[in-house]
């Protein structure tokens, strides 16, 4: 992995632990950024290359996911994508989701309170236990009105794995769809829609994609898309033929676009695309399974070293709940970006001191680790604990 941390600038100086919330971005991306804007400065390139760049980057995220490229529709973020499946549902006053709000981070519970108020659903929350999703108590709180269950495959705070598996298997056999929230884990972990089993996914590209905000994909199972009509339409959600998509019809027609394509809106985040293509290929090259190795192992180090030093990492020791995020602290305390225990505070202080770049999320130090980081980057984090502890 030494080669891949190469390409990283962003790892000299600072240990950075913070692809949880956005990655470091590697060189190659950001020299594809740069030749985009180029183009754009000097006038040149063309439509069909912006839009080349954006099916690369549909196709390799879809064969990451185990997808099919038909499957993926290009969004702007992960709320996007989530907002665009939810509201094209076909909703009907009294139906359910089934949700746990405490786990989930903001963008995938305001939706569903809109929901209610707009369309007469009911919310269904089920409590966390444990700082992480209770498969048992979502699957009890589905009932024959519940059409959809939403989780996330690893949550933002504490950064715990949701046995996704088993939602689908329960949700399917009760009849509703599953959505998962993948903001933390494509890039990161491998995530299969296949074997997660899940019908829809959504996610963006400035966390363990690599690359730039302003960029995501909502994946939709092909039969599951084709069942539904769009809340939102555009020209490149529709079939047109050979037909130019500047040429509007007038005769009504809705040639809704194969699979989840028809999510497609208009003119794409073609900066973001052009680098979130590149760094797709990058990923590619390394392969997923190498990526999940290098980063859970990290992060079992991490967790390890900070446990043998007496502090509270949530979840105790490394077991089947860690992906690639570490938290110490108490989950679920503080609010979004603040921790209640003045000792935690100091300790972030005094990490931060030390040069570790990090997240406080709900009432944890959020520690991340990214394809770039390397055994030097925890050995140092706990090192820096170490002194922080005996210090006191
Ligand atoms: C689980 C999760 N969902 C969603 C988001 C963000 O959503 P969006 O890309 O829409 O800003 C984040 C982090 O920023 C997240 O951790």
């Amino acid at each position: 992995m030494n080669e891949i941390r190469a390409l990283f600038p962003g790892v000299q100086g600072q240990v950075y632990l913070d692809v949880a919330l956005r990655g470091l971005v590697p060189t190659p991306v950001a020299e594809a950024a740069q030749a985009h804007l180029r183009e754009r400065v000097m006038g040149s390139g063309d439509k069909a290359d912006f839009q080349g760049h954006v099916e690369r980057a549909r196709s390799r995220l879809a064969s990451l996911l185990g997808a099919s490229a038909d499957e993926v529709a290009v969004t702007k973020n992960v709320s996007e994508g989530l907002n665009l499946f939810a509201s094209s549902l076909p909703w009907e006053r009294g139906d359910n989701v089934v949700i746990c709000p405490e786990v989930e981070h903001p963008n995938n519970v305001f939706l569903w309170y809109n929901l209610r108020a707009t369309r007469g659903i009911e919310v269904r929350a089920v409590p966390p236990t444990g700082g992480t999703i209770d498969v048992g108590s979502i699957l009890e709180a589905i009932d024959r009105r519940t059409r959809v269950v939403t989780v996330p495959h690893v949550s933002f705070s504490p950064g715990f794995r949701t046995d996704v598996r088993a939602v689908s298997d329960g949700a399917r056999a009760r009849g509703a769809l599953v959505l998962v929230d993948a903001a933390q884990s494509v890039g990161a972990i491998r995530t299969d829609v296949e074997d997660l089993g899940v019908d829809a996914l959504a996610v963006a590209t400035q966390k363990a994609l690599l690359s730039l905000y302003g960029l995501g994909f909502l994946y939709v199972r092909r039969e599951v898309a084709e069942a539904l009509r769009p809340s939102h339409v555009a020209r490149y959600g529709m079939d047109l033929g050979t037909e130019s998509g500047e040429t509007a019809r007038s005769d009504g027609a809705l040639p809704y676009a194969a699979g989840a394509r028809r999510f497609d809106l208009g003119n794409f985040n073609y900066l973001g695309a052009r680098a979130a293509a590149t760094a797709l290929d990058l990923l590619h090259e390394i392969g997923i399974g190498r990526v999940e190795e290098h980063v859970r192992g990290l992060a079992a180090r991490l967790a390890e070293g900070l446990l043998r030093l007496g502090l509270p990492v949530v979840g105790g020791p490394p077991g089947q709940h860690l992906a690639h995020i570490v938290a110490v602290g108490r989950a679920g305390e503080g609010h979004h970006d603040t921790v209640d225990d003045p000792a935690l505070a100091d300790l972030y202080r005094h990490l931060t001191d030390g040069g570790v770049r990090l997240s406080v999320r709900k009432g944890v130090l959020r520690m991340s680790i990214g394809v770039y980081n390397d055994a030097s980057d925890v050995d140092h984090v706990v090192e820096l604990a170490r002194q922080w502890v005996s210090s006191r």
